[in-house]
């Protein structure tokens, strides 16, 4: 088997985001694991309009031009980390719009989550799961939550994640279990 290819994807896009910071953090992580090949993904480089296609990604490719190199972007990858804020307990516009513009390229693929904000994101992970498993990938049970404490420890505080060693317990954990169903679909899709 090829060594798998991750992608790690920023999933919110404003002015000031928090989001870089988890970012790095699980790019540093990565680098340091040799189980497979990871890039960081970030949804400002692909500024898609509006979800304005007359059909679904599941019958019909879009035709915006963003869309296309977003939907060939994904299709080289075997597996994702999705980092998720959680905007009224749901996950951010934009990355559901992202996620409504592609489909083939999200099929029989593993995905991984990491989210931060009250109860570490949980509410919107839920979510991304449900929407995952309609795109026909298989959402994988370990995830990173990082909670208010964190969350603003981090973004707030000047503390760092090395002040918080459980998440990088919970981020090779989640890492490992990614790296399973990933190789594991590798094999299995055509
Ligand atoms: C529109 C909006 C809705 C939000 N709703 C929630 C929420 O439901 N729960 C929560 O914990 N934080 C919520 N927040 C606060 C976010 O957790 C916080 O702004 C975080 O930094 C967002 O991620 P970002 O900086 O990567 O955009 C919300 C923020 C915005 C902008």
């Amino acid at each position: 088997m090829t060594r798998p290819r991750i992608a790690i994807l920023i999933g919110t896009t404003r002015q000031g985001r928090f989001a870089d910071q988890p970012a790095r953090w699980l790019m540093e992580m990565a680098g340091q694991r040799d189980d497979a090949d990871y890039d960081l993904l970030d949804l400002r480089d692909f500024p898609l309009p509006f979800f304005d296609e007359p059909a679904s990604p599941m019958f019909v490719p879009p035709a915006d031009p963003v869309a296309q190199r977003w939907a060939q972007t994904l299709e080289r990858y075997d597996g994702f980390v999705i980092i998720a804020a959680e905007y009224n307990h749901s996950m951010s516009g934009v990355l559901k719009n992202a996620l409504d513009y592609a489909y083939r390229e999200f099929n029989r693929k593993a995905v991984a989550f990491a989210g931060y904000g009250g109860v570490g994101a949980a509410r919107a992970i839920e979510q991304l799961r449900l929407v995952c498993v309609e795109l026909q990938m298989a959402p994988v049970k370990a995830a990173v939550h990082m909670n208010m404490p964190e969350f603003l420890g981090i973004w707030r505080e000047g503390k760092s994640f090395d002040d918080y060693p459980h998440l990088a317990q919970a981020a090779n954990t989640m890492f490992d279990d990614l790296n399973w169903w990933t190789r594991a679909l590798k094999v299995a899709r055509p």
